[in-house]
């Protein structure tokens, strides 16, 4: 058998809008997609059934969160990330330097890497592109990512060329590091904040050095929309045609389909769980509150056009019943929801990418959240 190379190939585009599949050693992922995220190796109030039967192809796991607890040796013992937390499929493992960074006054950063405290239990870490990179090894990520620096926005122009110039040596260092086998990948991050000259840079530097697929890191850190569309505007023309690209970290419905029209085939993010928690719901016409007492009574699904569980079998008015009395299962069904309705995005966009008529599509989707 001739072993897989990890690749992506395109299947049709709509101006700069991409539909593809990634074929990786742990199977293949229709792109645009959308992976949940399961930092320390579970996608929170989800079981990996539920996660499948979303559709979803791919799913995230942290460096930072599973190296401090279970530890990457452990999951390395017990036969990886996959079989951990049961999920055959690609996983993609942040790298561990944007959630460090998030630890503000717990970490001290060098050339050479980041010093941090535990946020469990405050004992003494470091990370380095070498660490992160061999921890991303003993998870057995599908697709490693580079060790970085993601500066908070807005940053003055050096601060954040001085940065995103740190995270190019740092990738050098990562992709040194990077065991190559066969259907794996490791993405490059492009960094330089909303600078099209910074960002061109890094785009140079990444692909100098080469890597199976490029990130765009350093957006939605607090900056507009138009701001972070714009970025993609000039980034995405830059990147190579034939790699997989990923935004990291983003975001809303509407986020990720202007950037699939920018040319953006993958996203991360914590927002439908997180919501899925909180009692948000995402729908065809816009969130909804399901603490809200407009829900008492509603006999209707949360989503008519959905087919997750919550929207199967039970009514608006049981899940608000359930957040009322904060139940479990309220945040359990509607996470289900959330990432459900996040995977038909996915196809429904795909689909039009493939049946050239994304214009019209994206413009029936934005008018119905707009309800
Ligand atoms: N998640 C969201 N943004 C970023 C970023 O810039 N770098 C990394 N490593 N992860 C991210
Ligand atoms: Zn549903």
């Amino acid at each position: 058998m001739t072993q897989l190379k990890f690749h992506w190939t395109k299947q049709a585009q709509h101006k700069n809008a991409r539909a593809g599949t990634l074929h990786t050693a742990h199977g293949d992922v229709q792109t645009p997609t959308f992976m949940p995220v399961g930092t320390v190796g579970t996608v929170k109030a989800m079981t990996m059934d539920a996660v499948r039967s979303t559709g979803a192809g791919i799913v995230l796991g942290n460096t930072y969160h599973l190296m401090l607890r279970p530890g990457a040796e452990l999951v390395h013992e017990l036969g990886g990330l996959h079989k951990f937390m049961d999920w055959p499929g690609p996983i993609l493992t942040d790298s561990g330097g944007f959630q460090v960074m998030s630890l503000g006054d717990l970490r001290k950063l060098d050339e050479d890497g980041v010093t941090f405290r535990s946020h469990i239990d405050g004992s003494a870490h470091r990370l380095t592109p070498e660490s992160s990179t061999d921890i991303q090894y003993l998870l057995d990520a599908t697709i490693t990512m580079c060790f970085d620096e993601c500066p908070a926005l807005p940053a003055s122009y050096e601060a954040i060329a001085k940065s995103m110039r740190m995270s190019m040596r740092w990738a050098e260092r990562s992709r040194k590091q990077f065991k190559n086998r066969p259907g794996y990948a490791q993405f490059g991050i492009i960094q330089g904040g909303t600078e099209p000259d910074l960002r061109a840079e890094s785009v140079e530097a990444l692909t100098n050095i080469g890597f199976e697929g490029y990130a765009i890191g350093g957006l939605a850190v607090g900056e507009p929309q138009e701001q972070m569309f714009s970025t993609l505007d000039f980034t995405t023309h830059l990147m190579p045609t034939d790699k997989p690209r990923y935004l990291m970290g983003v975001g809303t419905p509407d986020d990720m389909l202007g950037a699939i029209e920018r040319g953006v085939d993958m996203f991360d993010c914590v927002m439908p769980t997180r919501a899925g928690r909180t009692g948000r719901a995402y729908t065809s016409y816009g969130t909804l509150n399901m603490k809200n007492a407009c829900h008492i009574h509603d006999p209707n699904p949360i989503d008519p056009e959905c087919d997750c569980l919550a929207c199967s079998k039970h009514s608006r008015a049981y899940i608000h019943h359930l957040f009322r009395s904060k139940e479990i299962l309220g945040a359990m069904l509607l996470t289900w929801h959330n990432i459900a309705y996040y995977q038909r995005l996915m196809r429904i966009i795909r689909q039009a990418i493939i049946d050239d008529n994304l214009s019209e599509i994206a413009a029936t989707l934005r008018a119905n959240w707009a309800q």
